[in-house]
C-alpha cells in the first residue's frame, strides 16, 4: 500500500521502519562521495540480491536482501537495481519486469508508482530501462561495489547488466566509502537496532524462565524463535541459534547441522544461549549463560563472575578513541585476575599475557561491529592491520571506537579439551596452569556474556536488556512459569 510516510512493518505490534532511514543513508553516501572529490556526474550503481533455489530444485529459499542494497534502498524483493547521482543525490530504483503469469502464482504485479511510494525513491523504472536511463544521465563514471569482506574473505560483486561495457566504470572508490557509512549508525538505525535488541532481550528472559532439566536444547531454541517472531514479527534470526548445555556450552559455534542443539538438559548443567533476532535486515546478537536448574554452583559462579567483570570493565572503558584490541586485552587481564583468585592460574598477569594464556580460555575475539550483518563490515579498513597474536588474530575489529558504532562485547571463559589437553602437556604453560584445578573444571563447558553496545560521544550505551548479576538471574529464574518437561 502506498503511504504518505512510507514504512516497512509487519503490521500491528511490530516496528514501523521509516523509509526516510534509507533516504538519509543515500544522502550520507552521496555527501561522503562528494567530500572525496567524486565528480557530480558519477552515478552509484548497486545490484540487489537475486532469488535463489535450493541446489538443483525449484524450491525457493526465503529471499533476504543483500546488505549493501538494503542499507541504501530498503527493498524487500529480489531482482532490483538502484542508482544514485552523486552531484544531485537523486535516486532511481529499477524493478524486474515480471511476466503476466506472476500474478497467478505470486499475487498482483505492483505498478511502478506503488514501488515509488513504498520505497520513497525519486524515480522507479524497469530493469530493462536501466541502460537507457544511465545513458541519459551520462553516468561518468558508474561507481560499482567491489571489495573484500574482512571477516569472510568473500568479495562483493559489482553490478552488471547487458551493455555495461558502454559505460566507464570505477570499482575502487565506492566500497570503502559505503562501508564507512555503514559503520557509523544514524539515529534512525540506532532506534531500530535498539528495538530489535529489546525484542531479543525479552525472548531471552522468557527462555530463562522456561528452562528446566529434561527439556532438550532445541526446545529453548524453538521458544526463542517463537517469541521474536510472534511478538516482534522477526521472521529471520541474525544467525543460527547456539543453545548449548553442559560441555556443549564450550563449543563456540555449536548448533550447526552436525550438532543441532539436541542434548537433553541436565540438573547441574550450565546453559549458553547465543541467539539474536533480525528485523528489516538489522541484527541483534545476545548471549546469556545460566544454570539449567536456576542455581549457580560456587564454581559456576566464580567463572560467570570472571566473565561478567570483563564485560563490565570493557563497557566502562569504552568511548571514542579507545582502540578495540586494547579492550580485548582489558577483558583478558580481567579474566586472568579472576582465574588466579579462583585457583586455576598462578603467576604474574603480564607474564601470562605474553605467553597468551588467556587464549586457552577465550580463543575468540572480544566482539565485532554489528548492524545489517551480525558480523558487520568495516572491522579492518585499509591501514588497520590484524594482530597475529593468538586470540587477537580472531578479533573482527582492529580499529579505534567512534561515536555511532554498534559493537558486541562478548567475553567468555570456556573449558575446551582441544586447547586444554595440549596446554596441560606443554611445559610453556606449566608455570601458569594449576593442573589439578583446571582438570576439575574440564567438561563443565563455558560461559559467554554478550551485549550489543552503542558507542556514544562520551562513552557507551548498552542496548541489551537482560538480567546479568548472579542474584538477579536466580531471582528471575525462580519466578519462571516452568512448563513440565516434554516426555
Ligand atoms: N553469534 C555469533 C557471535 O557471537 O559472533
Ligand atoms: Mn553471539
Ligand atoms: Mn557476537
Amino acid at each position: 500500500m502506498a503511504h504518505a510516510h512510507p514504512q516497512f512493518s509487519l503490521g500491528p505490534g511490530t516496528y514501523a521502519v521509516p523509509m526516510s532511514l534509507h533516504a538519509d543513508n543515500r544522502r550520507r553516501l552521496a555527501e561522503r562521495l562528494r567530500g572525496r572529490g567524486v565528480a557530480p556526474g558519477a552515478v552509484v550503481l548497486l545490484q540487489g540480491g537475486e532469488q535463489r533455489c535450493e541446489y538443483d530444485t525449484d524450491r525457493e529459499e526465503l529471499f533476504k536482501q543483500e546488505s549493501f542494497f538494503q542499507w541504501t534502498f530498503g527493498v524487500k524483493e529480489p531482482g532490483f537495481f538502484g542508482a544514485i547521482e552523486v552531484g544531485s543525490g537523486r535516486s532511481w530504483l529499477f524493478a524486474p519486469r515480471l511476466p503476466a503469469e506472476w500474478a497467478v502464482w505470486m499475487g498482483a504485479i505492483r505498478p511502478l508508482a506503488e514501488f515509488q511510494a513504498m520505497y520513497a525513491a525519486d524515480e522507479v523504472r524497469h530493469v530493462d530501462e536501466l541502460p537507457a536511463v544511465l545513458a541519459t544521465l551520462g553516468a561518468r563514471p558508474l561507481l560499482r561495489l567491489r571489495g573484500r569482506n574482512t571477516d569472510s574473505g568473500s568479495w562483493a560483486q559489482p553490478a552488471t547488466f547487458e551493455g555495461i561495457d558502454k559505460f566507464p566504470t570505477d570499482d575502487e572508490i565506492l566500497y570503502p566509502e559505503l562501508v564507512e557509512c555503514r559503520v557509523i549508525k544514524s539515529e534512525a538505525e540506532i532506534e531500530l537496532l535498539a528495538w530489535v535488541n529489546e525484542v531479543s532481550s525479552a525472548a531471552h528472559i522468557e527462555v530463562m524462565k522456561r528452562i528446566r532439566p529434561g527439556l532438550s536444547e532445541y526446545h529453548l531454541e524453538a521458544d526463542f524463535l517463537h517469541e521474536v517472531y510472534r511478538k516482534g514479527g522477526c521472521r529471520f534470526s541474525a544467525y543460527t541459534c547456539i543453545c548449548g548445555c553442559g560441555p556443549n556450552s564450550a563449543t563456540l559455534h555449536y548448533g550447526h547441522a552436525g550438532a543441532p542443539n539436541d542434548r537433553v538438559l541436565r540438573d547441574g548443567d550450565l546453559f549458553l544461549n547465543d541467539s539474536g533476532a533480525e528485523y528489516h535486515g538489522y541484527a541483534s546478537d545476545i548471549t546469556c549463560t545460566y544454570p539449567v536448574n536456576g542455581r549457580f554452583t560456587p564454581e559456576q559462579r566464580m567463572v560467570y563472575e570472571a566473565v561478567l567483570a570483563a564485560n563490565r570493565a570493557v563497557q566502562s572503558a569504552m568511548k571514542p578513541g579507545v582502540a578495540w584490541p586494547d579492550m580485548h586485552r582489558l577483558a583478558e587481564r580481567t579474566i586472568l585476575q579472576h582465574l588466579v583468585r579462583g585457583g586455576l592460574l598462578r603467576g604474574e598477569i603480564e607474564a601470562m599475557m605474553a605467553a597468551r594464556v588467556p587464549y586457552l580460555f577465550m580463543p575468540h575475539g572480544l566482539g565485532h561491529l554489528m548492524g545489517l550483518d551480525v558480523h558487520d563490515c568495516g572491522g579492518y579498513p585499509a591501514g588497520v592491520e590484524r594482530s597475529p597474536e593468538l586470540g587477537l588474530k580472531s578479533l573482527r575489529c582492529g580499529r579505534a571506537l567512534e561515536a555511532g558504532m554498534v559493537i558486541t562485547v562478548e567475553p567468555g571463559v570456556y573449558f575446551i579439551d582441544a586447547l586444554l589437553e595440549p596446554a596441560l602437556a606443554d611445559p610453556k604453560y606449566e608455570p601458569f596452569l594449576v593442573a589439578d584445578v583446571v582438570r576439575r573444571f574440564r567438561g563443565q563447558g563455558g560461559v559467554r556474556i554478550e551485549d550489543d553496545v552503542l558507542v556514544t560521544k562520551t562513552g557507551s550505551r548498552n542496548l541489551t536488556k537482560v538480567p546479568r548479576d548472579v542474584d538477579e538471574i536466580e531471582r528471575v529464574m525462580a519466578t519462571g512459569q516452568r512448563e513440565p518437561a516434554l516426555a
